[in-house]
Parts: structure tokens; sequence; C-alpha cells
């Protein structure tokens, strides 16, 4: 952590506490200048915000440390030599206080809100609540409408002029139009590089042999300085206003109304502001971004709530750094830095070659993460990033954490390019692009290569499969590694014979399996690495083998597997159809599929042209379940497994009615008498959709307890609410007389 070894605690004489106070500050400098004066920062916002935070706290408890030109008093980097001329901004601009916790931040309203009262403007006292555009601010001047200049933050007082940069972007109007414009207008806001386009301005610059950037806002910040106007052009940055410097001849009463003016004038502003008027609005507000934060054109680092009256702006002033009418409420961060250690490769169930980077643990968005996929090679080289490199990691929310880009200022020559191989790691076949233009390289061994075996089994498991939850990740190793099938030593010499075929050889001898098979399957606990991998990849095959000698009772878990795997002879035909992982073949088609053909026989007969007219089933699908059943040894896995007993086609007496047939179902907070799974099932089995998020196409929002910000959305958009008892209704009857709570 950034504070550790920053002696602040215990540090009692005058000397060491300013010891402390020229070190945390030297430390905020230099990142400062990295940051604003070089776009290449060298630790993360998270790491640069801690190290504020202690200086703020020593500050506070020892104010004589305190001097004018403090990194807590001042904003952004000091002046430097740069290749743009110096411009004083008409006003100062100013940065933001920052608060982490919501109490924090329901406190600060409170606090803003009292002194608004104290001084007699308390009424109306709407909030403001926007998105912190994690860009780079950009202080705009028109004078009669016709743009003057533009300029860079700098240190609040004095920017750099980057004018002819800024006339290259096109959201940027030269001269604004409609009624009311003033004579003078200084206009703020962030200049951002969209998400979207960030990693094709990567794999640009790779391939032009320039040093790919970490994060768009570095690209943002990039792009801007640039000395030739022209690669400013090429580059899709684009901008938000969020504030007002001077402005003579137009009066704003609020920044609401400021907002508006603006977009009228032609002026970009934000999509995503609202007007609020209580707190609990703000903190749904803070909790549907925190989940939704990869939804914006933009990085977002946090949400601003503004007083939006300017008459309190006014009355509550400001500090030297900040205005005391707004906050900036930072979520947990979403990108850290952290070391690519190396990057491997995963065979994964049809073959695919995947590699994926290994990282020293970081903790990101709650929770830790040493890996992530790379997808492809070509993948690898369009990042740009090296084994060994500094790299930056985002991981939003529960989305799959993705490595950015690398710190290239950080690299000291010893790092390494990363050769994709051109053998299978699992079986040693020559790989291979199935055509041309794939980018995915894919070992052809489907039947003989362990890894792909593997990885069939345990999805063949999985909760969306057969659902046999003692066939994890551990057992789906044990029952398929060759080295695993180890018979008894030799009576006379004592040695070990050479491993064997493993226990399960093929999936179609899963269900012939018997107990005394699985004795032999011991169970090991993967040993703990630092730290918990996420679920979006898995360390595919670095293991551990005990020496210790196999159990020769069965265990609890190998009877658990055997019950497990007796009872998932009956589980329904599409949960079947997901087992044989045939690609393009998910729960939603299968259960499209199961639900027209009702039995395997059907589906395995029907012509592509006959599946493709499945609902929700195209060609793509089609043609590849016609390929599946043209393979022998596939064939021969639907045999054994209909000899072994498992459910070949479903009952058609027992599938619910289609209640739901075109209906857009959300399910939100906990529901007594279901599961999320449950809930999910028995609205897709029932014809219905079930939806992550509440938009006006939702049908129904299902609210159990503790629903959320997805319930206060509902009754924003006035979508009907169910409690269970409607849910139960709904399910049982349709949408007819369907009794709602809201
Ligand atoms: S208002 C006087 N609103 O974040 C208040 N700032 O960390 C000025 N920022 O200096 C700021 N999104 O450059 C405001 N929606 C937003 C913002 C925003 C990003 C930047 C801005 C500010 C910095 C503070």
């Amino acid at each position: 952590m950034a504070n550790e070894d920053t002696p602040v605690e215990g540090s009692t004489s005058e000397a060491d506490l300013r010891h402390a106070w020229t070190e945390l500050a030297d430390r905020i400098l230099a990142a400062q200048e990295a940051y604003y004066g070089a776009d290449a920062p060298t630790i993360s916002d998270a790491e640069y915000d801690h190290l504020m935070r202690d200086l703020q706290k020593l500050e506070a408890d020892h104010p004589q440390l305190r001097t004018p030109d403090s990194p807590t008093q001042r904003v952004g980097a000091s002046q430097q030599v740069t290749d743009f001329a110096p411009v004083t901004h008409l006003e100062r601009l100013l940065s933001l206080d920052n608060v982490f916790t919501l109490e924090e931040l329901t406190e600060w309203i409170a606090r803003a809100r009292a002194g608004a009262e104290a001084a007699g403007v308390g009424e109306p006292c709407q909030l403001l609540c926007e998105l912190k555009i994690d860009g780079l601010a950009l202080d705009l001047v028109y004078r009669d409408g016709h743009l003057d200049s533009g300029a860079t933050r700098g240190d609040g007082r004095v920017g750099e002029d980057v004018t002819g940069n800024v006339r290259t972007i096109g959201a940027i109007p030269q001269q604004l139009t409609g009624a009311d414009v003033p004579e003078l207008l200084e206009v703020r806001g962030e200049v951002f590089f969209p998400v979207a386009d960030f990693a094709d301005l990567n794999a640009h610059l790779v391939e032009i042999g320039k040093p790919p950037f970490a994060n768009p806002r570095n690209a943002a910040a990039g792009s801007l300085r640039q000395k030739n106007p022209q690669i400013t052009a090429d580059r899709p940055l684009s901008m938000i206003c969020h504030g007002l410097g001077r402005v003579e001849g137009y009066d704003f009463p609020s920044q609401g109304h400021s907002y508006q003016k603006l977009a009228e004038w032609g002026l970009p502003v934000s999509p995503y502001y609202q007007l609020l008027d209580t707190p609990e609005q703000v903190l749904d507000y803070v909790q549907h971004w925190g989940e939704h934060r990869d939804e914006a054109a933009h990085q977002i680092d946090g949400i601003v709530v503004k007083m939006d009256d300017v008459q309190v702006q006014r009355a509550l002033g400001a500090t030297s750094r900040a205005p005391r009418w707004a906050i900036a409420f930072k979520y947990p961060p979403e990108e850290v830095n952290t070391r690519l250690l190396d990057i491997r490769v995963n065979v994964g169930r049809t073959g695919r070659v995947t590699p994926y980077g290994v990282m020293e643990p970081v903790t990101v968005a709650g929770s830790t993460v040493e890996m992530a996929t790379l997808h492809n090679a070509f993948e690898v080289k369009r990042k740009g990033v090296l084994i060994g490199d500094t790299v930056v990691l985002r991981k939003a929310g529960d989305v799959i954490p993705e490595i950015l880009g690398p710190v290239v200022e950080l690299r000291d020559g010893t790092e390494k390019e990363f050769v994709m191989p051109v053998e299978c790691p699992s079986c040693g076949t020559p790989l291979g692009y199935e055509k041309e233009g794939d980018k995915d390289l894919r070992c052809p061994n489907a039947k003989g290569c362990p890894s792909q075996l593997r990885e069939r089994v345990f999805a063949l498991a999985s909760r969306s499969g057969l659902d046999i939850e003692a066939l994890g990740w551990e057992a789906a190793i044990a029952l398929t590694d060759p080295e695993n099938a180890r018979p008894d030593p030799d009576l006379v010499t004592g040695e070990m014979p050479e491993p064997a075929t493993p226990v399960l050889a093929s999936e179609a001898g899963l269900f012939d399996l018997t107990v005394e098979d699985l004795r032999d399957v011991q169970v090991w606990r993967q040993p703990k690495v630092k730290g918990e991998p996420g679920p979006w990849v898995r360390e595919p095959y670095f293991w551990t083998r005990p020496t210790a000698r196999k159990p020769s009772v069965p265990t609890a878990t190998t009877r658990k597997m055997f019950d497990e795997l007796v009872k998932a002879r009956s589980q329904p035909l599409w949960r079947v159809l997901v087992a044989l992982s045939i690609r393009h073949v998910g729960p939603t088609a299968a259960r499209a599929l199961a639900a027209r053909f009702t039995s395997m026989d059907a589906i395995r007969s029907a012509s592509v042209e006959d599946l493709a007219r499945t609902e929700g089933v195209g060609a793509v699908i089609a043609e590849s379940v016609v390929d599946w059943f043209g393979i022998d040894w596939h064939q021969e896995i639907v045999t054994r497994w209909a000899a072994a007993g498992v459910r070949m086609a479903d009952d058609i007496s027992e599938l619910p009615a289609a209640t739901l047939q075109g209906l857009t179902v959300v399910v939100t907070g906990s529901l007594e008498g279901f599961s999320r799974d449950e809930a999910k099932e028995a609205i897709t089995s029932r014809g219905g959709k079930a939806a992550g998020s509440v938009s006006r196409k939702t049908d129904y929002v299902v609210v159990g307890a503790n629903a959320g910000s997805k319930e206060t959305r509902a009754r924003d958009l006035g979508r009907p609410i169910l409690d269970e008892a409607g849910f139960r209704y709904l399910l049982d009857n349709g949408p007819q007389g369907v009794p709602t709570v809201g």
C-alpha cells in the first residue's frame, strides 16, 4: 500500500514530522509531474488518493506543517517546460474534494445544506449528480460565440495553449449557435478518449513502432498535447462540459440550467446528469452507476454531486483548492498497476488456444486478481504488453478483468516478448487456424487432447450444464489426468509402473463410472496460491500431485460424485445438450432446441434449415449442431450416455406452459422461494426472457427483500412491479390480471 513506508504514525519530534511531510509532498509532486506534465502516470489513481489523504491528515493533525504551496493547497502540476505557450485562465480552475464512503457523502450533503441554510439560501436546495469523467480538464473561451482559445488545466491558474488541437475535436463547436449567446463564456469540461476506441489506438501505435498508452485517460492527454494538430485530428477525442469560468452577458441561476443552455448553444454536455432532491436518491444514483460503470462512453472514476442553485454555490464559496458546493465520491479503484509475471496459454474445450497473463496478485474493484485473459496472440501484440511489464489492470464491477496496456516508462530492458506456441502445450499436436482470417489458434486433436477433454468434463458438470456439484475443477483434472491412473506398485520390486490411461478417456464413459472407478479419483484441493483466482480464468494446469497413495475406500466426495452422476441422468434435455459441448450451443440455444424438438433423436436427424427455423437459433448454430452429430465419436457419446440411462427426451406433459412468451422480466433482491438461478429458470422455461437490468423494454420487475437501485429505476421508468406472490401468479397464469405492487 502506498502509505506503508511513509513514517506518519509514531512521528513525534518536529524534525520527524517535517521529514514525513516532505517525503509525502515529494511523492505527490513526482506523481503530479508524471500525470499532468508527462501524461505518463507511474502510480495508480488509488495510490495517489492515498498519499493525498495521508498528507491531508498529517496537516490536519499538525497545521504548522501546511505551507501555501503544499500539494493539498494547489491544483495539478506546477508550471514546467512544455511545447505549448502559457495561457492564464480568466478564472482559476479548481479541483474537487473527495469522499470515499457513502457515510462521508451523506455527511457532506447534510453539511453543505446546513451551510446554505445558515447563509439564508437554503431553499430550494436541489442536488445535481453527474459522472466524474476520467479524462483531462480543458478550459475553453468563447468571445461573441466564437471559439477564442482552448487550454489545459496546468496549475489551475496558468495552463497550456492547445487551441490548434482543440479545433480538431468534432464535439467542440467553433461557433456557438442559438439565442442568448453571451459575449464572454469561459466553459470547462473534460476531454476523453472513448473507451471503445482505445484498443484500436494501441494496436495502431504498436504497429507503427510507437509505445502504447496505459489507459484511455493517458491516451486523451497524449492525443491532446500533440505538437502536430493533424495527429490530434486523427484521434477520436471527445468532450463533456461540467462547469463555467468567467461569463459576461448571461446569468445562470443554476448548474442544471447552465447545462441546458450550453447544450442549446451547441456545446457537449453529459447525457447522464440528474437533478435530485434527497440524499437517498443521491445514494441510489451512486449505486446505480457503481453497477454500470462500463456503460458510459468514457471511463468514470466517481460521481460528482453539486449544489444546483448558483446562489447556494456563491454562499458556500471555495477553499484555495476546491469549491465547498461540490464533492467527488470516488468508487473503489477499478484500475491498478501490477506486474505481468508471465504469459501462458490454455487450451479450451473447443481447442481454442488462449494466452492469459499471470500477474502479481492485486485487489481491484473489491476482489483479488492474478490472471486475465489476453484472448489471442494478436491481442497480446495489439496491447503491446511484454512479459515483465508493469501493466494497468482494469476490472469494472463484475466484469472480466482486462489488461489495458503497459506502463512503458517503467520498463528496464529485461522485459520479454511473448511467443505463441506452435504445438499444443497439452498434447503436442501442431496448432492451426480453422479457416483463413481466424484470430484463434486451435488444437485440432479434439478427441485425444487431455486439456480439451478436461475442459469439456468441467463444463458439462457446470451449473448451466448437468449441474454436478462434486464434479468441479479439481475432479475434472483428477478424472482426465493420465498420470492419475496409478496402479498398485509391483509387489516384488515396489516400483510404480508407467502411468496408464486416465480414469475417464472420453466423456462417453462418464455415466459408466462405478464407485470403484471413482475410488481412484482423489479430489485434491488445489494448493492455495496467493489470493483467490477469480472465476474468469482458472489456472489451467499447474497442479502439484501429492505422492501419497490413493485411499482404498471411497471417500465422501467420491460417493457424492457417484450419487450426483446418478441424479444427473434425469436432467432435462436442454441440459444434456449443453453438456455435449457443441460449439455455440449454450443454455439459451439448447433450451430453444429442446423446447421445439423435445428429443435428441429429433435434433440429430433435423436438417440445418429445419434447426435454423427455431426461434433464437440461427444458421451458425444450426450448422454447428449438424457438424457435431456428423462425427463418429460424438455419436458414441450420445449412444453411451443413452445406454447408461441419461434422459434423451423431455416428457412434454411435464413442461410448464409458455405463460411468459415474449415477456422480459427482471428479478431484483432476494426471494424466499427462489434462488437467483431458480427464478431465472422459472422465467425462461415459460418462454420469457430474464434480464439483468431495468429498461423501458422491461415488462415486469420482481422485487424481493433488499432490492436496491433496480427497484428505484423501475419506479422512475414506470415499469410494473411484482412481489413474490405476483411473480408466482405471473408464472402460473401469464400477464392477464397479474397483481402489481407499483
Ligand atoms: S466539476 C469547480 N464535474 O475532476 C468544480 N469536475 O478531480 C470543478 N472532473 O478538476 C469540477 N468530471 O477536471 C466536475 N462531472 C465533473 C467532472 C469533473 C471530471 C474533473 C475536473 C476536476 C477534477 C477533480
